[in-house]
Formats: structure tokens, C-alpha cells, sequence
């Protein structure tokens, strides 16, 4: 049986974070559903925030001043002292990366370049071009291979395995093989990434399902602050291609019908970069008033850029452009519309990223310290994966160093594979039944039209009814006739247990808050009401139902008020 001290799971930039910040004497793996390169940290573009205050005229930037700037933007739904500590970590996570070798752009003088992105009273965001994801995640690859971390590659996990209330390993799909097999560890790290593909329109990865947070929820985790989903305000329109926020630092306008930057009728002092959920509002109701572009986009103008800088600073969207648009920014400018792309709930952790099941911690975008509140800042997403996967791999290593050795039992692994393989045998000796993909397609509709941007009450009922209509039918699910090796259907099918669980959570948690915070926006209750609602949701899955309490926000010196921008 496959077994090590410490198994993350999921290979992007908090999973590698975690990995390389384990302790060598313990044996850590990575597992994950695609290889790291291609995980969805890699498609980040814009940048990651630190205090550098390397902007000429910018130097007196500090972490206090970023934290009050994350506060701000979360509508002060963050922890406060976990948003500091994810800033003050920021300026040595950055000076890491540069030492490990990310090639970040550059001032003249060679000091690390910074842009301004949304919702920062600085320019903060450090960037490789528009491709800074990518470049982190390949210098993190090296690392783990100089490490000789081992990696199993196409890799889905389906299940925690529990004993004696602690985590001692996971059950996996072997998409090479299509095998379904156990594997032991002593410490189990999530790093899952989000799940945007339960909606239509998502700047996510196809592997994006969120199903990690779904089993961690099966496992009696509870899930926390679910209902803030986090529309990005520019994705290509059709495509939903993501066009980094990096456009607008650079300079970029956004355009409606009539040719007006219509953001000064939103927010007039920040413009285009107002923090997310304001701009992606703002974009919709244009469209929405008959102010867009056939019902559907409004546009990004980027060329009084240049096309010097727009080659040098924003050469992947450039790209992106022409080869998916057949349309150069430097000439025409940019359709654009919202779209899904970032979860800020997730799996509940504290700030040592430790879930309340002993041995199993999550950082990253499946996990829910929370630092981002009801809306997080363009760049501090990055920022997140690398700091707090830091702290996991941290955390896990000492959460070891107390335990005795002793292995979980060989029995009660070897009987969660076969459960997990029997379940899947009676899914392929169905004839007849539901397709997973119809189920698939109606659950985003449902998330889409009734749980996006703009929610009301009688909508998330009708979500919520719709969601557990498609559970029932999933019950008669059929998968005959697959093979069981490389099979997306059956992927598709694990993970689709998993995707009910969660957009019922994030269904129900926004169906409960009633009032509008961040990325929440309740037509019925329009105001954020603090004396009521300035507090988590935790959802946790009881008895097969999901349960839901609250938890208060911790506050530390930023006062909530009135955020304007
Ligand atoms: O717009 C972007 O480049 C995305 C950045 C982020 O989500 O942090």
C-alpha cells in the first residue's frame, strides 16, 4: 500500500507551498488530478500583492496599510488577524520567490516591478508580465524536483479515510490505470483549489469542481462563508477567458455602448479599479440597463496603452486576444463580461490552516482562513497559496512530530477503497438512468441564473429545490459501457456527490444572510447589516443534512464602516 507521513493533495501553488515546507525527515507526496504544471494556478495572470513600496512614489506602503486595504475589501468580513499575518508574510514570501528564482518584471533601477490592481490605495502587485502564476509555479516544480518530492500524477482523490476520529489517508481514482486504491498517511493536506465549473460561466479550469471541499464536508468538516462567490468583472466574452485585472492597472478602460467610462457612476474616486464585486455589479447593471453590447458584454479598451506596453506588460492577453478573438487590443478594444473565478469560502481552517479533523489541514482556494471575507482583492489570491501552503506543510511536519508512530490499520483502509469500489460497480451495472452530464449541465444552469451576482429569496428557494431535485436524480445515475481507465465520465460522476454537497452550501448560506456584503448582493436586503450579520456561516453536513451556525468575525483595530470608493 502506498503510504507516507504527509500526502497533499493537489499540485498547484499552495500543494507545492505545503510540499517544500514539510520537514525532509518525513516522507511527503503530492497527489493530483492533472500533473502540477497544468494545475489552475498556473492561469493566473496579474500578480501577487506585498508591501514592497518599491513604486517610486509609493515607498511608504507597509503590511498595516495592505491588511487595512484586505479588510476594507472583504467588507470587513476577514478575520483581522489573520488578514495581518497573511500581509506581514507577504514581503518575505515575495523576497523567497525571488531568491527561488520566479522571474518577476522589473523597475529600471532592478528593484521588482509593482502595478496597481483593485481595492489598494498602492501599487502592490507584483507581477511576472501577465503570466505570473505560471512563472511561480514553475520555479516551485524545480524545487519539489530538487527536493525529490514524489508525485502522483492523474490522481483523483474521492475520500477521506478516518479512524478514531483522526485522518489516516485518502482513497484514490488511478485515472492510468483506473484503479481505486487507498493510500495511508499520517497527515493529509487539501489543496483542491476552487470550484467555478459548477457555473456556466467561469474563468476556471475544466478540473475546477471544487470536489475537494466537498469531501472534507463528507467527512464532517464544516464548510465556511460559502455564499461569497467572487465574479471576476473581465472575461473574454464568449469564452470566459480570464483578462487579468493587470489591464486595468495598466491603464485600461471599461466602455459601455455610449462610449462612457461608466465606473464614475459607481465609483467615482477608483474607477476601473474599485474592488471586484463593485466592478462586476457595476458591468452587469450596464448590460442590464441596455447600456452593453447585444445584452451580453460591454468592452475593454486598451489601446491608448500602446502597443509597446501592451506587448511588454500584457502579452498573454494580447495573445489570448488574437488567437481566440481574432482581435489585436492594441487596435480594437476588448469584449468583456463577469464571470465566475474565485471562491473565497471553503473548507473551515484556523490560521494554522488546521480543519477541526485531527491530522487534516487545507490552504489555498479550497480552504477558508479567512483572509478574503466577502470579497478579496485581485493579487491576494496568489499571495494566499503561497503563505498559508507555507504554514500547512509547517503545521502538518509539527502536528507529527507529537504523534507516536503507530499506522492506521491496514483493514480500515483496504474497506474504503472497496466501498468506494462498489459504489462505482453499481453505477456501471445500471442500464439504464441519468447521464451525468445532463445532471451537470442543469446544476449550472441552476447556480448561474438563480445563485450568481444578483440573488433574492424566492430564487435561492428555488435553487435550493432544484439542487436537491438533481441529487435525487443522481440516485439513478447509469454509467454503463465506460472504461474504466482515463474515464472523464466517471471523474465526473465522483465528483458530482461532491458538487451537490457544496452548491447546496453555498445555496443555503446565502439564502440564510440576509443582507448584502462583498460578493453577496441580496436585491431584497440591499444594506450590510452589522449588527446582525458580521459573523462567519459555518455549514456543516449532520445526519446527512447540512446544519447551519455562525461564528463571530474577529476584529482587531479596523472598525467596520462604510466602504466607498
Ligand atoms: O485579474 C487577475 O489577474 C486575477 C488575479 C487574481 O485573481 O488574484
Amino acid at each position: 500500500m502506498i503510504s507516507h507521513d504527509i500526502l497533499v493533495v493537489g499540485g498547484g501553488l499552495a500543494g507545492l507551498s505545503a510540499a517544500l515546507a514539510a520537514d525532509t525527515r518525513l516522507s511527503t507526496a503530492i497527489v493530483s488530478r492533472v500533473h502540477p504544471l497544468r494545475s489552475h494556478s498556473v492561469a493566473a495572470q496579474g500578480g501577487i500583492n506585498a508591501a514592497l513600496g518599491n513604486s517610486p512614489d509609493e515607498q511608504d506602503d507597509s503590511w498595516e496599510r495592505h491588511a487595512f486595504d484586505t479588510i476594507k475589501g472583504s467588507d470587513y468580513l476577514a478575520d483581522q488577524d489573520a488578514a495581518e499575518l497573511l500581509c506581514e508574510k507577504a514581503v518575505p514570501a515575495i523576497y523567497e520567490l525571488d531568491h527561488l528564482g520566479v522571474p518577476f518584471s522589473r523597475f529600471p533601477g532592478g528593484v521588482i516591478a509593482q502595478r496597481p490592481f483593485g481595492g489598494a490605495g498602492f501599487s502592490r502587485t507584483c507581477y511576472a508580465a501577465d503570466r505570473t502564476g505560471l512563472a511561480i509555479v514553475h520555479a516551485l516544480y524545480e524545487q519539489s524536483l530538487r527536493r525529490q518530492v514524489k508525485v502522483y500524477g492523474e490522481a483523483l482523490v474521492t475520500k477521506l479515510i478516518v479512524e478514531n476520529e483522526r485522518c489516516v489517508g485518502v482513497v484514490i481514482y488511478d485515472l492510468a490505470t483506473g484503479q481505486i486504491l487507498p493510500v495511508r498517511a499520517r497527515a493529509v493536506i487539501f489543496a483542491t483549489g476552487g470550484y467555478g465549473r459548477v457555473y456556466l460561466k467561469t474563468t476556471n479550469a475544466y478540473i475546477n469542481h471544487g470536489s475537494g471541499i466537498g469531501i472534507a464536508y463528507q467527512a464532517g468538516v464544516p464548510l465556511k462563508d460559502m455564499e461569497f462567490v467572487q465574479f471576476h468583472p473581465t472575461s473574454i466574452y464568449p469564452k470566459n477567458i480570464l483578462v487579468t485585472e493587470g489591464a486595468r492597472g495598466e491603464g485600461g478602460y471599461l466602455l459601455n455602448n455610449k462610449g462612457k467610462r461608466f465606473m464614475a457612476d459607481y465609483a467615482a474616486s477608483a474607477m476601473e479599479l474599485a474592488p471586484r464585486d463593485i466592478v462586476a455589479r457595476a458591468i452587469q447593471m450596464e448590460i442590464d440597463k441596455g447600456n452593453g453590447f447585444d445584452s451580453e458584454y460591454v468592452l475593454l479598451d486598451l489601446r491608448h496603452l500602446g502597443e509597446k506596453k501592451i506587448q511588454k506588460r500584457l502579452p498573454s492577453v494580447r495573445e489570448i486576444c488574437i488567437k481566440f478573438l481574432g482581435l489585436d487590443p492594441a487596435e480594437k478594444p476588448i469584449p468583456i463580461q463577469p464571470a465566475q473565478h474565485y471562491s473565497m469560502g471553503g473548507i473551515d481552517v484556523n490560521d494554522r490552516c488546521a480543519t477541526s479533523l485531527e491530522g487534516f489541514f487545507a490552504a489555498g482556494e479550497c480552504a477558508c482562513v479567512s483572509v478574503h471575507g466577502a470579497n478579496r482583492l485581485g493579487g491576494n489570491s496568489l499571495l494566499e497559496t503561497v503563505v498559508f501552503g507555507k504554514i500547512a506543510g509547517q503545521e502538518a511536519s509539527r502536528h507529527l512530530e507529537g504523534l507516536e508512530r503507530k499506522e492506521p490499520g491496514e483493514k480500515t483502509l483496504l474497506d474504503e477503497a472497496l466501498a468506494e469500489r462498489n459504489k462505482v460497480e453499481a453505477w456501471m451495472s445500471r442500464t439504464s438512468g441519468e447521464k451525468a452530464h445532463r445532471l451537470l449541465n442543469r446544476l449550472k444552469l441552476v447556480m448561474s441564473e438563480k445563485v450568481g451576482l444578483f440573488r433574492t429569496k424566492s430564487e435561492l428557494e428555488e435553487a435550493l429545490e432544484e439542487i436537491r431535485e438533481i441529487r435525487e436524480d443522481y440516485g439513478r445515475v447509469c454509467l454503463s459501457g465506460i472504461c474504466l481507465r482515463y474515464s472523464q465520465v466517471l471523474v465526473n460522476m465522483i465528483e458530482f456527490a461532491c458538487m451537490l454537497d457544496l452548491t447546496e452550501a453555498i445555496t443555503l448560506g446565502a439564502l440564510r444572510r440576509e443582507e448584502t456584503r462583498g460578493s453577496h448582493y441580496r436585491l431584497d436586503f440591499p444594506e450590510r447589516n452589522d449588527a446582525d450579520w458580521l459573523k462567519h456561516t459555518l455549514i456543516t453536513l449532520k445526519d446527512g443534512r447540512p446544519e447551519v451556525s455562525y461564528r463571530p468575525v474577529r476584529i482587531t483595530k479596523y472598525k467596520p464602516e462604510e466602504r466607498k470608493y
